[in-house]
């Protein structure tokens, strides 16, 4: 039997995992960059697709980028007919732009791994975070998020954003295994 070293236990992992919510408001309180490569640190150690590691991760640090991030996430989120958010989160939190290599599909799941991976990371630097794809769901707003981050060629796939939570979310409803899973 293969015994995996610095194993952590079961109970303690999906605890973390079921802490997990999508924080939207975060406190006015400087992330510092050593977290965020912290972060960073745990996206890359996902598994990728032929080992691809396709993903590139912006951090937006200055102000006025973010201030158009902001307005680049509240149009788009308009333009689909979502409903009405505060988005004042985008200017306060770290957000971290995620680029794929491309849109293939493979490559694509690479980067949703190492998004996840960052998420739990940052419960257990006391963080909280939220992905959005509001941002990047249409092509003009990628177009408009590459020319933000001087971006050429990879595709603007998500953004994700930490920070010291402001709120404590409701644990949103998730479906019963017994709903969603089957032995055959
Ligand atoms: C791929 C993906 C994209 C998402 N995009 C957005 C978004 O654009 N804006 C937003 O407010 N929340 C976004 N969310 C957060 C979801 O609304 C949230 O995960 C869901 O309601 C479940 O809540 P929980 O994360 O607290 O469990 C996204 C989540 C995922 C996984």
């Amino acid at each position: 039997m293969v015994v995996l070293k610095n194993r952590m236990d079961y109970g303690s992992l999906y605890s973390l995992m079921l802490s997990r919510r999508s924080v939207r408001k975060f406190k006015n309180k400087k992330v510092p960059r050593e977290l965020i490569e912290k972060i960073v640190a745990a996206g890359i150690t996902a598994p990728s697709s032929f080992n691809k590691q396709p993903w590139k991760f912006v951090v937006l640090e200055d102000p006025e980028k973010k201030k158009i991030l902001r307005e680049i996430y509240a149009d788009a989120r308009k333009k689909q007919g979502l409903y009405e958010q505060d988005t004042s989160f985008v200017e306060i939190a770290v957000p971290i732009i995620l680029v794929c290599e491309s849109e293939d599909k493979g490559l694509l799941y690479s980067c949703a791994m190492a998004a996840q991976n960052m998420n739990l990371a940052a419960i257990s630097l006391g963080l909280g975070s939220l992905q959005a794809i509001a941002a990047t769901t249409q092509e003009e707003d990628r177009e408009r998020i590459a020319e933000l981050i001087g971006e050429k060629k990879g595709f603007v796939m998500l953004v994700l954003f930490y920070g010291y939570p402001d709120e404590e979310p409701q644990k949103k409803p998730k479906k019963a295994l017994g709903e969603v899973m089957e032995f055959i």
